[in-house]
């Protein structure tokens, strides 16, 4: 299942692969969330924020609609789920915003790839992209794309039960946050890495004309290609 959280991913679209039987590196595409119909097969939280108490509604598919908060652009076909920029909100009260979840789920064998265009940065946005298992912490959440308030670069993360740990960091150790990927430590802070292309996220991620993350989940281990800027070295 995967889940764009505190909104705001603006221009998503999302491939869905899993693995051809029989052949070893090849994936089938089974689910293209994009375009026009990009919004039809998600759920909508529609509840304030009990998950990680920010001052935050997520709303319902038809709220999202109206308030032009999750809406198929007509100019350009992008899907676009962006910050409520318009409404005044008093201190300590709620935020609209949209928090959406497929309704398919992907199993171990299976690539998702998220095309963004733009993500909001700056102070207390919270985008985020990312997966999880059912009946978490069992089954642990990948999170391919996050940036929280006013940092500037992509941090990827899994949150696990007791026992995982990072051992062999992709990238350079000096951009390892935490290694130790159980939910119960550090307050739940996961294993963490940051992207340390500084188009990754931020300003310089939109400038770049966004990106696309490639996440694999399979038996072997899971990968993420976090791309950005360099959205056109893909081709689908
Ligand atoms: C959050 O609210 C929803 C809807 O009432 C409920 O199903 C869910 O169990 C709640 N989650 C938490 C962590 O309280
Ligand atoms: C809100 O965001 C949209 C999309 O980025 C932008 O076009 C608009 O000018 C913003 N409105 C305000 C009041 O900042
Ligand atoms: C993660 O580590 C990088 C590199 O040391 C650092 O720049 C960044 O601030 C850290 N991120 C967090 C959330 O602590």
């Amino acid at each position: 299942m995967f889940k764009a959280q505190y909104a705001s991913i603006a221009s998503l679209g999302l491939l869905v692969f899993v693995v051809q039987p029989a052949a070893a590196v090849s994936y089938n595409l089974v689910k293209d969330y994009s375009g026009s119909t990009f919004f039809d097969e998600w759920v909508f939280y529609d509840h304030f924020d009990n998950l990680t108490n920010g001052d935050a509604v997520f709303v319902s598919a038809s709220t999202a609609a109206s308030s032009k908060l999750a809406f198929v652009d007509s100019g350009s076909g992008h899907a676009i789920v962006k910050v409520d920029n318009t409404s005044q909100v008093p201190s300590n009260e709620k935020r609209n915003t949209v928090r959406i979840s497929t309704k398919d789920r992907y199993a171990v064998g299976s690539v998702w790839v998220a095309d963004m265009f733009h993500v909001p940065f700056g102070c207390s946005v919270w985008p985020a992209w990312w997966s999880q298992a059912p009946d978490w912490p069992i089954g642990g959440e990948i999170d391919t794309f996050e940036g929280v308030n006013q940092v500037t670069h992509n941090q990827m993360g899994l949150h696990t039960t007791t026992g995982c740990n990072q051992v062999s960091p992709v990238q350079s150790s000096t951009l390892v946050n935490s290694t130790n990927c159980d939910h119960l430590a550090d307050s739940n802070l996961g294993c963490i890495v940051t992207n340390p292309d500084a188009a990754s996220y931020g300003q310089a991620f939109s400038a770049a004309g966004g990106g696309i993350f490639v996440t694999e989940l399979a038996s072997s281990g899971i990968s993420y290609v976090p791309q950005g800027g360099l959205k056109h070295a893909f081709t689908e």
